[in-house]
């Protein structure tokens, strides 16, 4: 079973732009499970860029399935991650100047500092998933940390095939495939995200391991061509030809 989660930030980035409602991140939400999406990923950032604090709640409160609420590990997104009760949480690590979320967590230099933020998400049945780079010593210490799921970061991957650097993306896709291996070895859930599109997802579904994606800019931006209902139609099915292959 390989799970499509929706990340839906720039639908809000949107919005943002002109400071008013529209387009609403909350109806993208719906929209994107009532399509076929199991769940929904939003980002709340120090900066409130793009989703704000009422998009969370009221996400939450409107879906039928599970949210998963991305969030850098700082006191302040801890008090509103209780307070909301998400299904999942990712930690991520945030960078005030970057565009997007630009490498893994450094978990090995961080293990006591995160320890404190995955007890206190566990302790409130919130599911914690770590954003990583591919790297063994890395998924080691999320197992010590004891957080149940890594997410991958399959941006280094991308990002080749898209530079069209075929060498580097052989090499960051065997990363990713051994990676996703260990993890379950070691009784991680590994999920995926970053990047992907529809020829980049539909590949990375051929690898079993892998249980979810995260996709959120590709799909957004698609949805200005197809509609939003579209893109994550193809998307299921690109994954799902990638699955059973
Ligand atoms: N997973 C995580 C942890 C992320 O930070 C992001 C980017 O917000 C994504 C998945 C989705 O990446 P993209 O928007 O490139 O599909």
């Amino acid at each position: 079973m390989l799970r499509l989660g929706v990340n839906i930030d720039h639908v809000a980035t949107v919005r943002n732009a002109r400071g008013g409602n529209t387009p609403c991140p909350v109806r993208a939400a719906v929209l994107a499970i009532e399509a076929g999406a199991d769940s929904i990923t939003a980002h709340l950032r120090e900066d409130r860029r793009h989703i704000r604090d009422s998009d969370i709640v009221e996400i939450k409160n409107s879906i039928s399935k599970p949210l998963n609420f991305e969030m850098a590990a700082t006191t302040e997104m801890l008090k509103i991650a209780l307070a909301t009760c998400p299904y999942a949480a990712c930690l991520v690590p945030e960078k005030r100047e970057e565009r997007t979320t630009e490498g893994g967590l450094n978990v090995l230099g961080n293990m006591d500092y995160l320890a404190t933020y995955i007890a206190e998400l566990s302790a409130a049945n919130i599911r914690v998933s770590l954003f990583v780079e591919p790297d063994m010593a890395t998924l080691d210490a999320c197992l010590a940390l004891k957080a149940p799921v890594v997410e991958l970061h399959t941006g280094s991957w991308c990002y080749a095939i898209e530079a069209g650097d075929t060498q580097k993306a052989n090499t960051e896709f065997k990363k990713l495939t051994n990676a996703a291996d260990y993890g379950i070895k070691i009784g991680l859930e590994v999920h995926a995200g970053h990047g992907l599109n529809f020829i980049t997802a539909q590949k990375l579904a051929s690898v079993k391991t892998f249980t979810e994606f995260n996709i959120g800019h590709f799909l957004i931006g698609e949805a200005v061509f197809i509609g939003l209902t579209l893109a994550i139609k193809t998307m299921c099915a690109a994954m799902d030809e990638g699955r059973n292959s």
